[in-house]
């Protein structure tokens, strides 16, 4: 059985992701920072269904943290097949005008530091088994700005250029590398944190005049885990009812 990491597996669009790779066939690590119980949940709903699942706490941010789950996961498992990287790392909201450096910088560096990391630490597998998918969470507000959401567009569009290079240097390995870009996303405990007036005029603006469902981004994640997706690599695959058409 393939083995996929999901990265922030305990609350969110990750728990989506688990479910539905779990559903697929893989054996699916339920990554989480300090939401153990929740983990557990999930793990605990995978396997009452037949399926495989583990719960490893790890701080994506932190390299120690990160090797030694890729490393528990290598013990008994034998690898990671495929990282779904979801961790949503904290981000402040502010227009540009009350913004600081260090609500920018500590974005940036949460971003990146996680998605280099975390992709760090499962390529040399990939690279000898001459396989691998590697599956980033961005957001739509890394090409279309929105206000008030600097720190966390800015920082994604970071991280979709630092995928490119990824998804360049990794594809003679037979290793692809892609974004998934959701505009916002019902149910997720980061929009339980916009009004319900605010999050009525996104979904207005939206060519299918609704929200996200956490399914429809796993879905997608999961056509770029299966090998039916092995020729495509590099790209962001927005999951936004039309309005990050190109
Ligand atoms: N929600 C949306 O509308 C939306 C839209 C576009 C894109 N996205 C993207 O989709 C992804 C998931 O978002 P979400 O809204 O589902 O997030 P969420 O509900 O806030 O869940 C965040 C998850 O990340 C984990 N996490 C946070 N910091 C971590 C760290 N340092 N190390 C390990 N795990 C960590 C949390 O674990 P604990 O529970 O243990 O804290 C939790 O499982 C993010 O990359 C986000 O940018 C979301």
């Amino acid at each position: 059985m393939p083995v996929a990491l999901i990265t922030g597996a305990s609350r969110g669009i990750g728990v989506a992701i688990a479910l539905t790779l779990a559903k697929q066939g893989y054996r699916v690590v339920v990554n989480h920072r300090d939401s153990a119980a929740r983990a557990e949940d999930v793990v605990g709903t995978i396997t009452a269904a037949g399926g495989e699942a583990m719960a490893i706490k790890a701080d994506v941010t932190v390299p120690g943290d990160v090797t030694a789950m890729v490393d528990e996961v290598t013990r008994r498992w034998g690898g990671v097949d495929v990282l779904v990287h979801n961790a949503l790392t904290p981000y402040a909201i502010t227009s540009f005008a009350e913004l600081s450096w260090e609500q920018l910088g500590d974005k940036l560096d949460s971003e990146l530091r996680a998605a280099f990391l975390t992709t760090k630490a499962v390529v040399p597998g990939m690279m000898s088994r001459n396989h691998g998918r590697l599956i980033y969470l961005s957001a739509l507000l890394s090409r279309r700005p929105r206000t008030g959401m600097i720190t966390i567009g800015t920082a994604k569009a970071a991280m979709d250029q630092f995928v490119r290079y990824i998804a360049l240097e990794l594809a003679p390995h037979g290793i692809t590398a892609n974004i998934v870009a959701p505009t916002t996303v019902e149910g997720a405990t980061s929009t339980e944190l916009v009004s319900p007036e605010r999050l009525r005029t996104i979904a207005a603006a939206i060519p299918m005049q609704r929200l996200a469902r956490p399914s429809e981004v796993a879905n997608t994640v999961a056509f770029l885990a299966s090998d039916d997706s092995g020729f495509t690599t590099g790209h962001y695959l927005p999951v936004s009812g039309g309005l990050g058409m190109d």
